[in-house]
């Protein structure tokens, strides 16, 4: 076989450092992160850059960038198989972000909705790095030569633009950067408020109810999802007049592996109040030992330390390559 053949796929991927991470980034992210190192070249970092686009507490997000680390580790994500860095130990990123901004349409960038949820939601703070963070991720993706994307559905917007902008790129260059493919899983790809299934559930949510945070304990986790929103009704069946009990089944459906037809069979004779209490307790038994694998990693600050100075040197190694080929392109290389 020769190298070429042999070469893995390319998969990277990134969390934001804001807080703690959900249910909703481990089934639409982080599960997929793990079970996809044994058979791709898997490169993974914590998005502090991207952090930024709304305003932190400088102390926080040092611990937050460190707390969502040693998470992703938790998680399963293997240091000996995949690199794991910090985004702003790596300037490449931030340099390539320049010039690609000047390959994305003023146009894109306003169709993006995150973009215009996030202006909604911090109308006092709409600043330039809220409407380029598209260009940044699109730098994050393209630096690597990246194949495949692992993300839940709400980075597919983005992933997309980052195709766009590569094609473009390509256009005028020739062949320069690897055109990226969104993974989606197969279930969890959107996991949605317990509080109000018609929202995705997330970390931003003021009511702590309407999510699950990967490290709540045990009693916290079958609370919330006792008190989870359902609908009117009876029945364990997945339909469009039952958000509540669908979002239920398909975050069941994410941690047990089972299929729709197998959940209705083993909850069929089930009011909601079971089936909520059946679903609380299968996904606090699922984080248990993740937030037990965490308090260890956590403790352990020199290994944190050799994580992400190892991990940023491969990853610098590998960005160097595309960042200075993009120089020489654009008539950077004298
Ligand atoms: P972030 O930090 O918002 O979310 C991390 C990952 O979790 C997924 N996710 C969800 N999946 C299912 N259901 C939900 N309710 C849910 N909420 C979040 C997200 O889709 C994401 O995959 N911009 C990115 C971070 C990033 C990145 C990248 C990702 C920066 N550079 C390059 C991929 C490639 C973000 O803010 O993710």
């Amino acid at each position: 076989m020769d190298a070429q053949a042999e070469k893995k796929p390319v998969v990277l991927s990134g969390v934001q450092p804001s807080g703690f991470v959900t249910l909703g980034n481990y089934l639409g992210a982080f599960k997929n992160w793990k079970s996809l190192q044994d058979e791709n070249d898997c490169i993974y970092m914590i998005a502090n850059l991207h952090a930024i686009t709304v305003r932190q507490d400088p102390a926080a997000l040092k611990k937050n960038t460190l707390e969502g680390l040693a998470l992703v580790l938790a998680c399963g994500v293997d240091p000996e198989k995949s690199d794991i860095f910090i985004q702003s130990h790596n300037p490449h990123h931030a340099q390539l972000s320049w010039v690609l901004s000047c390959y994305a349409q003023f146009g894109e960038l306003s169709r993006m909705t995150q973009f215009k949820d996030k202006s909604a939601k911090y109308a006092d703070n709409i600043n330039g790095g809220l409407f380029t963070y598209p260009v940044l991720m699109a730098s994050d993706i393209l630096l690597y030569q990246t194949d495949f994307v692992p993300v839940g559905i709400d980075q597919k917007q983005h992933v997309e633009l980052a195709r766009t902008i590569a094609n473009r790129f390509n256009g005028i260059y020739s062949d320069v950067f690897t055109m990226p493919d969104c993974i989606l899983p197969k279930q969890g790809a959107k996991i949605m408020s317990l509080t109000d299934p018609s929202k995705k559930m997330s970390k931003s949510d003021p009511n702590p109810k309407s999510y699950v945070a990967v490290l709540d304990d045990r009693n916290t986790i079958i609370k919330k999802f006792k008190s989870a929103m359902t609908d009117s009704g009876s029945g364990i069946y997945r339909a469009e007049d039952k958000l509540g009990i669908s979002n239920l089944m398909t975050i069941y459906s994410a941690v047990t592996g089972k299929n729709d037809e197998e959940i209705v069979k083993e909850f069929q004779n089930f009011g909601y109040g079971d089936f909520k209490a059946a679903v609380g307790e299968t996904v606090a038994d699922t984080l248990a030992p993740i937030k037990a694998r965490f308090d260890e990693i956590i403790a352990d600050k020199a290994y944190l330390k050799e994580v992400y100075t190892k991990g940023n040197e491969r990853a610098m190694k590998r960005s160097a390559k595309t960042l200075s080929k993009v120089y020489k392109k654009v008539g950077f290389g004298i």
